[in-house]
């Protein structure tokens, strides 16, 4: 596999005046979107399914095969929503982006909407994101403007008209259809699959939710076709990938490299290593949500699924989080589990009290107001909340949880043993 690193996503990064459609379009932006129309709405389908793109979400769901779950013969609206939320905590690589390429976004946005017959878009961004939200509804004001949005696009005779909501910082409103119970009005809860949105999403209509990365590839894959995308990454990861990392390094930030590239590499070279003096003490790979990894398990680790999924753990939405010498397991998980109980939307017992036992139990490791006991009872509930809920939060704050306790128990007993 090649190490190269190709700025695809990132192209446009500290260009001058880079996020401006007249940049975009000085390096061939929307000349995608002008090949599209030239292409059945099948044959796009298609070159996503042969590009091997995966959903850039969090579950690495084939984007092509996504999209060809929606019903071409029914008759009435069909939508398209770009999910902006971003709220894994340690992920900060859409808003990024956004800020980077908001048009790469858009037509991928246009390109996606024409594939599945859908004319109607909303990007979904969160509240906390006020300057990428400011300059989304520039660059989509920039596309009106441009006839790229709206009646007869280009010509072609397709229309796509483009919404820019705000979501209010939930992170359950990042699940699909939490996202589409907000931008219904509603509460942002999710709903139980089957029906899956792609048949019956936003307003019961066939909806296609695909994460902001997973849609800015899309030009790149229709412009310059799926061979070429597969040039880099591996034969199940294809592509490159953005990742942000944080923690204690010399350059943490958001980095765009193929999937499959060596995790040392990354560290050393992409984000600058550990500070001098510090040593890894766990890496969490792929969000909050994701099980940790030992120094040991990061050896021969590389940044792709299959390597994750190899290890126990997931690549999420590519949340790098360092963890160094210096941090305490206790506080870490504290803090994660205290995240996921205030995070559970409460529809279902398995989560909502499973997040709040495993937080009331961690106050009290924390506090040391319990037992040793205590750190086998956080196994014993996490073991309890998997798959068993509407959505997968329930198992988002078990599974590294039970990473935890597996990797860690021994520092969590002696803070205990302190007294
Ligand atoms: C609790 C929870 C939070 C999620 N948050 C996000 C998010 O912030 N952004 C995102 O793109 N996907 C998120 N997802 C995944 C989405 O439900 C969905 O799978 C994704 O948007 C699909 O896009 P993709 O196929 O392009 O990856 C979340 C899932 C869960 C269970």
């Amino acid at each position: 596999m090649t190490q190269e690193k190709p700025k695809i996503l990132l192209k446009f990064e500290g260009m001058p005046n880079g996020r401006a459609l007249k940049t975009y379009m000085a390096h061939s932006g929307y000349e995608a979107l002008k090949k599209a129309f030239a292409m059945s709405k099948e044959d796009v389908i298609n070159e996503v399914k042969a590009s091997g793109l995966r959903g850039r979400g969090g579950a690495g769901f084939p984007t092509g095969l996504k999209w060809s779950f929606v019903p071409k013969d029914m008759p009435g609206p069909k939508y398209l929503i770009c999910n902006n939320d971003e709220s894994e905590p340690g992920t900060f690589k859409d808003r990024h982006l956004c800020s980077v390429s908001p048009h790469m976004v858009i037509e991928g946005m246009i390109i996606a909407g024409f594939a599945i017959g859908a004319n109607k878009g909303y990007i979904y961004t969160r509240y906390e994101f006020q300057e990428e939200i400011g300059q989304v509804e520039a660059a989509i004001k920039e596309a009106y403007e441009a006839g790229l949005l709206g009646k007869n696009i280009l010509g072609s005779g397709f229309d796509f008209d483009l919404d820019h909501y705000t979501g209010a910082g939930a992170y359950i409103c990042g699940e699909e259809t939490g996202l589409i119970s907000s931008l219904e009005g509603k509460k942002g809860q999710p709903k139980l699959k089957p029906p899956f949105p792609a048949v019956s999403g936003y307003l019961a209509r066939p909806t296609i939710v695909n994460n902001t990365e997973t849609l800015a590839n899309v030009p790149h894959i229709i412009l310059n076709g799926a061979k070429e995308f597969r040039k880099y990454g591996s034969e199940k990861s294809p592509g490159t990938k953005l990742f942000s990392i944080s923690g204690a390094l010399g350059k943490p930030g958001v980095y765009e490299v193929p999937l499959g590239y060596s995790w040392n590499r990354f560290l050393n070279e992409e984000a600058g290593g550990l500070l001098p003096g510090l040593s890894l003490k766990a890496l969490i790979p792929g969000g909050a949500s994701a099980p940790l990894l030992t120094p040991k398990e990061c050896e021969d680790l590389t940044l792709d699924y299959e390597c994750m999924a190899a290890k126990g753990t997931m690549l999420g939405s590519g949340a790098i989080m360092v963890i160094d010498n210096r941090q305490s397991m206790v506080e870490l998980l504290r803090c994660t589990i205290e995240f996921f109980a205030h995070e559970s939307c409460g529809q279902c017992t398995p989560c909502r009290e499973g997040t709040g036992w495993l937080n009331n139990i961690m106050v009290g490791i924390n506090d040391r107001e319990v037992g040793a006991d205590s750190v086998d009872r956080l196994h014993l509930v996490s073991k309890q909340m998997g798959g068993r809920t509407i959505c997968a939060l329930s198992d988002a704050c078990a599974m590294p949880v039970m990473s935890y306790v597996q990797k860690f128990s021994d520092e969590l007993k002696a803070h205990l043993a302190k007294g």
